[in-house]
């Protein structure tokens, strides 16, 4: 008999890499089993989009009531006071006290995009700065932000103009913050009038870029370019928010406001919802019918954002966040201890990593990180990697697992780490 393993790759292009060859049959919370009966620790969350866990009984049960009144009219078409209420809480809720307006759409690469188009709208320019090692998607917009090139920008011909990217700090790699601002100070001499750049994106903490947090100082510093030279500052939120780093969003961790968000993953705890909320005025710049599309603010997904929101604030999931990633980093801290190859524990609240080097060279050690979730695997705990050298571990495991599948997943961590150095 065909394995769907074989099925999978004579079907599916390959473009679509899969880091599992697990085949789901259900999820609940914090586990998935697999068509055998196997069980799975989920310490992927759909790549941090069940912060709320896999169907959350309120997120089921609001977007089950909405299969029963209607499932698509189109907003465009015949809007509905669900996906108005939405966008009222997510303008309330978002970092910024001053008057916001929302656009749904689908998914986080789109998010990127509409932002892009609306600052460039509401500006009248059209350059854009992005960091090295940041992800902001696979659309074309997406990718030519992205800062990275394999295996997202390889073989896919010419990236959108007017994009420019700056070193993102990271002391652990030889890059601090006045180095990157240095280097955007010589971008704005050599290469782009800082009067024609729309935008400055970045991730408050990258995520497919290895998990490593914007410093505070960097943040103020572009929030100070960004109003002396007209500039708008975007904060793309796609895999930070809704808990994860402790806080509703990770820009509440920094004492300056972004003009533009983007929002998607976990916003509707697994159903495809996206959005960019920003400054009034700015988010007005397009003209009408320049921004959303078919799909955006489905009732389903809008249903399951409303309630996920519910379920962030009733169960405490900020602090819950700050407890699970407390616990995280210490027992890291002594796996530590016995793994040499560990350099690097950090991350806030449950947005959590580890960086590992080779122990003999130094190195980056993307083959270790790599043992180590395989390893894990093998155990029934679901990790992923990250970063740009391929040698880091991130956490995402819904927020609302429970306390004896967390302790679990940690003496599976501890195993896998060791074992890998044997
Ligand atoms: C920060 C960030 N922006 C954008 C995206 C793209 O989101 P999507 O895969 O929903 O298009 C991602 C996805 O991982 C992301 O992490």
């Amino acid at each position: 008999m065909t394995s769907l393993t074989d099925r999978k790759n004579a079907a599916i292009s390959r473009g679509v890499g899969m880091t599992t060859q697990i085949y789901a049959d259900r999820a609940e919370n914090s586990e998935i089993w697999d068509k055998e009966g196997n069980r799975y620790i989920d310490f992927a969350a759909g790549i941090a989009v069940v912060n709320t866990g896999h169907r959350h009984p309120r997120v089921i049960e609001a977007v089950k009531a909405q299969l029963d009144r209607f499932t698509h009219t189109c907003a465009q078409v015949v809007p509905y006071e669900s996906y108005v209420h939405l966008a009222e809480r997510l303008n309330e809720i978002t970092p910024g006290d001053f008057a916001k307006k929302t656009v749904f759409v689908t998914t986080g690469a789109e998010a990127v995009e509409n932002a892009v188009k609306i600052a460039r709208a509401a500006t009248g320019r059209s350059a854009v700065v992005a960091f090295s090692g940041g992800f902001h998607g696979r659309t074309f917009m997406g990718m030519a932000l992205t800062g990275k090139v394999v295996p997202y920008k390889v073989g896919f011909g010419a990236m959108p103009g007017d994009v420019f990217h700056v070193p993102f700090p990271i002391e652990l790699h030889g890059v601090n913050v006045e180095q990157s601002l240095a280097a955007l100070k010589k971008l704005f001499a050599a290469d782009v009038d800082p009067a024609r750049v729309a935008a400055i994106i970045l991730e408050p903490v990258q995520g497919e870029g290895g998990f490593y947090p914007a410093p505070a100082a960097l943040m103020r510093a572009l929030r100070d370019i960004c109003d002396q030279h007209g500039i708008l500052l975007i904060a793309d939120e796609v895999q930070t928010g809704f808990a994860r780093t402790g806080k509703m969003f990770a820009m509440e961790h920094y004492d300056v406001v972004p003009d533009l968000m983007t929002m998607a993953k976990s916003l509707a705890g697994g159903f495809p919802l996206a959005a960019v909320t920003g400054r009034a005025e700015i988010m007005d710049g397009p003209g009408p019918g320049g921004l959303g599309g078919t799909y955006g603010g489905s009732p389903m997904g809008i249903a399951a954002a409303h309630a996920v929101l519910d379920v962030i604030k009733d169960e405490n999931l900020c602090e819950r966040a700050e407890q699970l990633g407390g616990r995280l980093k210490q027992r890291l801290a002594a796996i530590r201890e016995q793994a040499p190859e560990i350099v690097d524990i950090r991350g806030p609240g449950f947005m959590n990593a580890v960086e590992f080097n080779d122990a003999k060279t130094n190195l980056p050690s993307a083959d270790f990180a790599n043992r180590v979730r395989l390893i894990a695997l093998e155990k029934g705990l679901i990790l992923l990697t990250c970063g740009v050298h391929g040698n880091v571990i991130r956490f995402l495991a819904p927020i609302t697992i429970q306390d004896e599948v967390f302790a679990e997943a940690m003496d599976i961590l501890e195993a896998s780490i060791l074992e890998a150095r044997a």
